[in-house]
């Protein structure tokens, strides 16, 4: 089975194709990605209208590159996997038109796909990692813990694979405000860092004392839950008062004393998270994944409690077409996928995709 993935949700405009044997082993044909970073960096945020008519303009190239990469005619297709929510509608709306106008003219099913069971699922693909596991979704858009597990109720009249039950997904805990790599960005803002601010966050600290400056660990309540909102402001009365006599070496504090915090918050939320799913197995991803500091922090703090962690490789664990294809070729093997209308959902959770697989 040949499957062509499309995402276009957020900022990220890409396709991939994938290959899949009857046993679910799949090999990477091509991963094809056009980023709108450069232009988005000037507004110092995600524009949505912009994202949209940037989706519009690139796709075409972006799917002929992959099925190109991948040495295919589009007749080669047997299905197409496209993101349908969550995310920008506009962004939505350009993939899913796209990818039924393709699907129609060339006879190819077509599977829409959440975005998160995407990011949820390429731990499998990447570190061939087993179910179960808890992966901490930490990027500019995203902020959750997420349990991914097999389902045990396999259907003996099913015609799927033996071995291969159905995957269930659940949301352990989400962002009551900001996701963290927004928070990153929105720190780095005050300290006047280009957008994104993760990177540059990161480097500078490398320079700073990571206790010059003490932050509150934000949601320290014993839930999953995140809120950044607190964190911010205690950054922002800092940066006010030192205003005046502001220079690279307090700058270079903040960024650090900000990051020890974040540092400080993962280990006691991975922990909650875990004391939940009590799973052996955690997952880093996200754009923040990238963060060297913080995965060694957690490394550490997982090898203490004898769980394995694992960050995917950071080109996979940010938005790509690849994990869409991947979660499509899966809902194939394992939940007898039937022909589906493609329903654009810009707020959807994974909770309600455990409920019709
Ligand atoms: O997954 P991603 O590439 O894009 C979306 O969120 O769509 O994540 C981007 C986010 C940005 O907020 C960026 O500041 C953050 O990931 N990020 C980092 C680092 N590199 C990127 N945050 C902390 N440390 C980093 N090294
Ligand atoms: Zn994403």
């Amino acid at each position: 089975m040949k499957i062509l993935g499309i995402e276009s949700s957020c900022d990220e405009t890409a396709a991939a194709v994938l290959e899949f044997d009857a046993l679910g082993q799949c090999n990477i044909l091509s991963n094809a990605i056009f980023t709108q970073m450069d232009t988005h960096a000037l507004y110092g945020g995600v524009v949505p209208e912009i994202a949209s008519r940037m989706h519009l303009e690139k796709i075409d190239a972006i799917i002929k590159q992959a099925i190109e990469m991948a040495q295919l005619n589009l007749s080669d297709i047997d299905k197409i996997a496209v993101t349908s929510g969550p995310g920008l509608l506009g962004g939505l709306i350009v993939g899913t038109t796209y990818a039924k106008a393709l699907s129609m003219a060339k006879n190819i099913d077509i599977i829409g796909i959440n975005h998160l069971e995407g990011h949820a699922l390429m731990a499998h693909l990447t570190e061939g990692l087993n179910f179960p596991y808890t992966l901490l979704l930490a990027s500019g858009g995203h902020c959750q813990f997420l349990k991914i597990y097999e389902k045990e109720n396999i259907d003996v009249h099913s015609s799927k694979k033996e071995n291969m039950s159905e995957i269930g997904f659940k949301e352990l805990g989400g962002t009551q405000d900001d996701a963290i790599g927004e928070c990153f960005d929105k720190v780095a803002k005050m300290l006047n860092l280009p957008y994104p601010g993760g990177r540059e966050i990161e480097a500078l600290a490398k320079k700073g004392d990571p206790f010059a400056y003490s932050f509150p660990i934000p949601l320290k309540d014993g839930s999953v839950q995140f809120s950044f909102s607190g964190l911010k402001s205690a950054v922002r009365r800092v940066i006010d008062d030192i205003a005046e006599e502001m220079d690279s070496k307090k700058m270079a504090d903040i960024c650090a004393s900000f990051q020890e915090t974040i540092a400080q918050l993962l280990i006691y939320k991975c922990k909650k998270a875990l004391e939940i799913t009590q799973h052996k197995r955690l997952v880093l991803s996200g754009g923040v994944a990238a963060n060297k500091l913080l995965r060694s922090r957690l490394k550490t703090f997982c090898d203490d409690l004898n769980v394995t962690f694992y960050a995917p490789p950071v080109n996979l664990c940010t938005d790509n077409a690849v994990m869409i294809a991947y979660a499509g070729g899966l809902r194939c093997l394992r939940s007898n996928h039937k022909a589906e209308t493609i329903t654009i959902k810009p707020r959807w959770s994974l909770n309600e995709v455990n409920e019709i697989l």
